[in-house]
């Protein structure tokens, strides 16, 4: 059984982000296997490095979207998407340093940071870009 799975309670319903979120858990699984695989800190740190760029690129999707359709919630919603960045950013130079890191601990962190962002943060905004997409491709 994967690390993180993917349930039904966190489809958006909206198919490029949910497409998007799949991703990420994969991405999470692939580094709980490398750390069970017994990956030193350089590779776990690649892993880790290729799991932020993918974070990255889809907190800038989300955003983009999120402004297009003016988003009131848009501020507090990227200051959550920038403090997890921070967060993985500092955990990257963690691993590179070689550092001794508590996997576990990172492993955990990650999940229930994703499953709660996406269960509480990202469903808020679904009502909202459905109706604004609806206006929007009415023309
Ligand atoms: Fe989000
Ligand atoms: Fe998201």
């Amino acid at each position: 059984m994967a690390f993180m799975e993917w349930t039904e309670d966190l489809r958006l319903g909206i198919e490029s982000i949910d497409t998007q979120h799949k991703k990420l858990i994969d991405l999470i699984n692939a580094l709980d296997t490398a750390i069970a695989a017994g990956y030193g800190n350089e590779a776990l740190g690649k892993v880790l490095g290729g799991l932020l760029d993918y974070t990255i690129e889809h907190f800038s999707y989300e955003e983009h979207l999120l402004e297009r359709c003016d988003y009131p919630s848009y501020p507090s919603h990227k200051a959550e998407h920038d403090s997890l960045t921070e967060k993985v950013e500092f955990l990257s130079h963690v691993f590179e340093q070689g550092q001794s890191v508590n996997t576990d601990q990172i492993m955990q962190f990650l999940k229930i940071w994703l499953q709660e962002h996406i269960l509480d943060i990202d469903k808020r905004y679904v009502p909202f870009v459905k109706e604004k997409s609806g206006q929007l491709s009415q023309y």
